[in-house]
C-alpha cells in the first residue's frame, strides 16, 4: 500500500489528534520525534510562564522591550481603520501596549486566535481592561481562524496580524516561508504583519536559554511525555529521559530532545504502540532557528509581502519586522 494511504488509515484508528501524532512520531525512523505544539497543555503553558520569567530565556523580555519602547511608531505605520489578529494570544502581556496605542486613536477589534479555551480566557482577563476595546476570541488553529477573521471583516477594514515571540522558530526555514505564504493567501494587499524573531547569539547564551540550571526547561520537555502518560494510558518511566538543548549549525537551530539514559520500553495503549529505545536514543521535540535582521526582508518577498520597517532590540538580540502584504 502506498505510505500516505497507510498513514491515513491509521490515523483514524486513534482517539485524538495527539494519539495520532504520538504514534506517527515514535514510529519515525531513524529519529523518533514528536510535535513542539503538545508541550503546550496546561502543565506545559504554565512552565513556559516561567521560562519566559528566568534571567537565562531573554526571548520574552526582548520583545516586550521593543513592542513598549516602539508602540507609537508602529501603529503610526498603519492605516487608520484597522483590525488586529493575533496568531497565539498567549498571555496577552506583551499585546497590551500596541492594542492601547490603537484603541487610543480609536475604538478597536482585537481577535486572538487560539485553539486553547484557557489561554483565550487569560487573554481575555489581562487585555478585557483596555479602553474602547472589543475581543472576538476565536477557538481555531491559526489558519482557519485567520480566515475566518478575515472573511468577517468590514468594507474597508486592513488586518495587522500579530505572530510574535518568535514562534516562528518552531518551523524549519521552508516551512517558514510557505506558513507566511498561506497567512499571505488569507490577506488582501495592504493588511500587514507584525513578526517578532529571535536573532542567532552566542553559542553559550543560546544553549544556556534553552538548558538552564534549574531545570525548568528540562521540566517543560519532559511533561510531553508525561502527558503521553496521562492522556495515553502509557507508562513510560520518566526518570529513564533526560533534557538535552544543542545546536544545529547547519539549521541555525537550537533543538530540544529527551534522550534515554538506559535502554527502555514503553506501552502506550491509546496509540497502539510498544516502543523501544536504545540507551542514548532521542526525540526530538522542538527546535527553534534563529535568524539574522537581513533575513526579515528575503522571508517577507517570499512570501509575497514587502518588510517595511524593522524594530531591534540590541541587548539581547531580537527583531520586530512589520511586513505588508503586496
Ligand atoms: C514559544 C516557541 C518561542 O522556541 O523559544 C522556550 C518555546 N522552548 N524554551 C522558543 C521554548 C524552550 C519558545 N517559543
Amino acid at each position: 500500500m502506498p505510505q500516505a494511504t497507510t498513514q491515513a488509515a491509521q490515523s483514524q484508528r486513534f482517539s485524538t489528534p495527539f494519539a495520532a501524532a504520538v504514534h506517527d512520531g515514535l514510529t519515525h525512523a531513524p529519529q523518533k520525534e514528536l510535535p513542539s505544539m503538545y508541550l503546550y497543555d496546561e502543565v506545559g503553558s504554565a512552565l513556559f510562564e516561567v521560562i519566559t520569567a528566568l534571567p537565562e530565556y531573554g526571548v520574552t523580555r526582548a520583545e516586550e522591550r521593543v513592542l513598549n519602547a516602539h508602540a507609537a511608531d508602529i501603529v503610526a505605520e498603519l492605516p487608520r481603520n484597522v483590525t488586529v489578529a493575533e496568531l497565539g494570544s498567549g498571555s496577552g502581556r506583551k499585546t497590551r501596549r500596541i492594542l492601547e496605542a490603537l484603541c487610543k486613536k480609536r475604538p478597536t477589534e482585537y481577535c486572538p486566535i487560539e485553539i486553547s479555551p484557557t489561554a483565550l480566557q487569560l487573554c481575555r482577563r489581562e487585555l478585557g481592561d483596555i479602553e474602547r476595546i472589543s475581543i472576538v476570541g476565536y477557538e481555531r488553529d491559526y489558519l482557519a481562524g485567520l480566515a475566518e477573521v478575515s472573511a468577517n471583516r468590514k468594507e474597508g477594514e486592513v488586518l495587522l496580524v500579530l505572530f510574535l515571540g518568535s514562534t516562528i522558530g518552531n518551523f524549519a526555514r521552508l516551512a517558514a516561508t510557505r506558513f507566511l505564504k498561506s497567512i499571505r493567501g488569507m490577506l488582501k494587499p495592504g493588511d500587514s504583519l507584525l513578526l517578532g524573531m529571535d536573532l542567532l547569539k552566542p553559542l553559550d547564551t543560546l544553549i544556556a536559554a534553552y538548558d538552564d540550571p534549574i531545570g525548568v526547561t528540562a521540566a517543560f520537555n519532559l511533561n510531553l511525555l508525561a502527558r503521553i502518560n496521562r492522556e495515553l494510558d502509557a507508562d513510560i518511566p520518566l526518570d529513564a529521559f533526560e533534557h538535552l538543548a544543542r545546536f544545529n549549525p547547519d539549521a541555525r537551530s537550537v533543538e530540544m530532545h529527551l534522550r534515554a539514559k538506559r535502554p527502555v520500553r514503553a506501552t502506550i495503549r491509546a496509540a497502539g504502540l510498544s516502543v523501544e529505545f536504545r540507551q542514548g536514543e532521542t526525540i526530538w521535540t522542538e527546535s527553534s532557528h534563529k535568524y539574522l535582521a537581513g533575513e526579515a526582508g528575503p522571508l517577507a518577498a517570499d512570501a509575497g509581502f514587502t518588510c517595511s520597517r524593522q524594530w531591534l532590540d540590541n541587548e539581547w538580540g531580537f527583531a520586530e519586522s512589520l511586513l505588508v502584504a503586496k
